[in-house]
């Protein structure tokens, strides 16, 4: 923590042509990762999903989530719920990875429940007095739905999920992505502070160097955001979901606006999700933080319905796989090294390019929501 002086953060906080990138505390101390723990992490809405990754009654996954372990679950009734992946005896684990189930059952001592969330099985319970299984079942988390996306929150009192996004859904509303489907992912894990891989998402200033041998140099535009995301606009006609030398197999999604015509939306949604909207397709790379210096990145793909059902969309859909992946590790590669330097004795807070605009907004964001800095 020791370079997070006033005199830094007074640098970090300066208007843009003179401000200085953040204090390497802000990437490397514990105490700040405790605190954005307590404070942003806990506090906002995280990203868990699409809804169409659990189509049917029982189908189920595990996450991880800053909270602790975390399960969604479709009931029998259709709806989908949320809970600690936590059994209400003695705390085991109840479920991992994805599938299908009727009842969850603790591997542990054999508590079970249903799908919804209810306390169903408890063997040799008779002699607990007041033991009520009503009040045994799973703990559930806040869920709000979007368009298909499912976010979490472990705060009560946080705004609802639209007001959060604010203009997100007007902006991408002629991509129509309540008609998406998930049909990829794949999960990263990096040596890095999780800031750097969304601050990395939001400046195109790295591209023609980290992507030299894949998307290549782009140019960029910010956009104007209301509420609690960033946004900037990769200015290309066509869809850049797939490398240069590859002509995307898929076409414009009818009716997409003027705006969205012009290229790729890259945003984040405060605190930890990206989405990358193309003409096309949509994909995710949603950042879970672990330790000051460690993060896993899960990268998502999404198609509109129509293009999913055709007999030849795997064929066409593994260029689009190969690019998101090949770009990602390119990312994941240098942050590790910036990770690195940020440890050196002789890191000192280095100026901005007009090109590092959301880089700054990015970290201030999170700078404003902690206590006392
Ligand atoms: S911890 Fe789950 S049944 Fe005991
Ligand atoms: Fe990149």
């Amino acid at each position: 923590m020791a370079d997070l002086t006033s005199e830094n953060l007074a640098a970090a906080r300066a208007p843009l042509q003179t401000a200085k990138s953040m204090p390497a505390g802000f990437y490397t101390s514990d105490e700040i990762f405790a605190a954005e723990r307590e404070h942003v992490l806990l506090k906002h809405w995280f990203f868990a999903g699409r809804e169409d990754e659990l189509p049917d009654p029982g189908d189920y996954r595990a996450l991880e989530t800053p909270g602790g372990p975390a399960l969604l679950i479709r009931a029998d009734d259709g709806k989908l719920g949320a809970f600690a992946n936590v059994c209400r005896h003695r705390g085991s684990i109840l479920l991992e990875g994805a599938g299908n189930c009727r009842r969850i059952v603790c591997p542990y001592h054999a508590w079970s429940y249903f799908s919804d969330g209810r306390l169903y099985g408890c063997p040799d319970m008779e002699d607990a007095e007041g033991f009520d299984r009503v009040e045994n079942g799973l703990i559930p988390i806040r869920m709000e739905t979007w368009a298909g996306f499912v976010f979490l929150n472990y705060n009560d009192d946080a705004p609802s999920l639209l007001e959060h996004l604010g203009d997100f859904p007007q902006r991408m509303a002629s991509h129509r992505l309540e008609e998406i489907r998930c049909t990829w992912k794949i999960r990263l894990e990096s040596v890095c502070n999780w800031k750097l891989l969304l601050e990395n998402a939001m400046e195109t200033y790295h591209t023609g160097t980290v992507h030299r041998d894949s998307v290549g140099a782009q140019i960029s535009r910010t956009l104007d955001t209301q509420g609690q995301w960033l946004c900037l606009q990769v200015i290309s006609a066509r869809s850049i979901a797939t490398l240069p030398g590859i002509t995307p197999a898929f076409p414009t999604i009818e009716g997409l606006d003027d705006d969205a015509r012009q290229g790729t939306y890259f945003t984040v949604v405060h605190p930890t999700c990206q989405f990358a909207v193309a003409q096309d397709c949509m994909w995710w790379l949603n950042v879970l933080p672990l330790a000051a210096d460690r993060s896993v990145l899960e990268v998502g793909g999404c198609f509109p319905e129509a293009m999913v059902s055709k007999p030849d969309f795997a064929a066409k859909a593994a260029a689009y796989y190969d690019r998101w992946e090949m770009v990602a590790r390119e990312d994941i590669g240098i942050l590790e090294r910036q990770q690195s330097a940020l440890g050196s004795v002789l890191y000192r807070p280095g100026p901005l390019s007009g090109r590092d605009d959301l880089v700054q907004q990015l970290g201030l964001w999170v700078l404003n929501q902690l206590p006392n800095l």
